[in-house]
């Protein structure tokens, strides 16, 4: 009933807020609802890498150079939808490119008749087959990375593709979608890159949701690490008007993080999971840490089962990671702590 009255509500908000000021309405009641998911375990987000094949040649990634190409079977995602139909279930499709999956329409189609939420992240390069499935199927919400202006596109990015994302972006927006545009500050990219998204995302109402370059198990990167950046961009992007409180705090003492300042314990792993192109159903993006296989048990099997439960309590005060998916859902729950450390930075 809660859950209903909630969802009602913030759809309604979203209908007649901008995004931004959407995301300035909710924030207050977060930590209350993140706090209840955790207490009651409760499974809200999948993360599906669907494929790993690749258009582009993005050099803080190494999907593109894997190989063979392996795609998930529709089949195996209709079982997990079909087994987990909580309503409050959001599913994210990625990959790889998940627009280069042979059967990407019939994994669309299986939310034909289904309520719940779901969007892709995708790199936004080909424009028709987005824009005709935002057309042809229930796909409403779309997350497109852009790092830069195009000379930074084609530095960071490897490929000759910036007309094309933006084209993607404008015709989406045109017919309503909702768009996210994913920034992922990392060392090809700079302030007025930064600048650059930002104004677009004004313009355009988007939502910007900027991420740290990192080394997650599922994009095969390994050896620069994390870095360290000029102060200009983190306050720009901490100061932004796009960001909530909660993303600021997590921009604010990334530096702090990085110099073993922050102990933050990991929360978000009792709420969501990965699931590889393999089947393998992972505790989080970031190790390699599995907790069982979907050829081999259901996915509602898998996540009550005793290796789960043991895997989630071992790692719930791992700090490893400053991914935007899951500290700032853990920055949310705790924010107190961290909020002065976060004046104390800016100051
Ligand atoms: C792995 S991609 C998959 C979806 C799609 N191919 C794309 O590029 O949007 C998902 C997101 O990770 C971002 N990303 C790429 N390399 C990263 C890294 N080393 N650390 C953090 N995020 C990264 C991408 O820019 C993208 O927004
Ligand atoms: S970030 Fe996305 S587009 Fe770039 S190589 Fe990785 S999977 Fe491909
Ligand atoms: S903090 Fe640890 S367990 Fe949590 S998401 Fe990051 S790497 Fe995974």
């Amino acid at each position: 009933m809660i859950d209903k009255l909630e969802k009602t509500l913030a759809a309604l908000l979203r209908t007649i807020l901008p995004e931004s000021h959407y995301l300035k309405a909710v924030e207050g009641y977060l930590p209350h609802k993140y706090r209840r998911d955790v207490r009651q375990r409760r499974l809200t987000d999948i993360f599906l890498f669907v494929t790993n094949r690749c258009n582009s040649r993005c050099r803080t990634c190494a999907i593109w150079k894997k190989r063979p190409p392996v795609d998930m079977d529709p089949k195996l995602i209709e079982k997990i939808v079909n087994q987990l139909e909580y309503q409050n279930l959001r599913f994210a499709f990625l990959g790889g490119e998940f627009f280069l999956h042979p059967q990407y329409q019939q994994i669309l189609a299986l939310f034909d008749n289904r309520p719940q939420y779901f969007f892709v992240v995708t790199n936004g390069i080909l424009t028709d087959r987005i824009v005709s499935a935002a057309r042809n199927s229930r796909l409403k919400s779309v997350m497109i990375s852009l790092n830069g202006d195009r000379e930074e596109y084609s530095r960071d990015r490897g490929v000759d593709a910036f007309d094309s994302v933006l084209s993607t972006i404008l015709e989406l927006k045109k017919m309503k979608v909702k768009v996210m545009i994913s920034y992922t500050l990392n060392r090809f990219n700079d302030k007025d890159d930064f600048l650059f998204v930002e104004k677009l995302c004004k313009e355009n109402d988007l939502q910007l949701v900027p991420v740290f370059y990192s080394e997650p198990c599922v994009l095969g990167v390994a050896g620069a690490g994390y870095q360290h950046y000029n102060q200009d961009v983190l306050s720009a992007i901490s100061s932004s008007c796009l960001t909530d409180k909660y993303h600021r705090i997590f921009y604010e003492i990334y530096h702090e993080w990085l110099e073993g300042k922050v102990s933050l314990p990991c929360q978000s792993i009792f709420r969501q999971v990965v699931v590889l192109e393999n089947a393998d159903v992972l505790l989080c993006s970031h190790l390699d840490v599995v907790l069982g296989n979907l050829h081999q048990a259901g996915p509602a099997e898998i996540w009550t089962s005793e290796k789960t439960i043991a895997l989630q309590k071992e790692y719930s005060r791992c700090n490893r990671c400053w991914s935007e998916c899951h500290r700032v859902f853990d920055l949310t729950i705790h924010k107190g702590k961290y909020k002065k450390q976060a004046e104390e930075s800016r100051a």
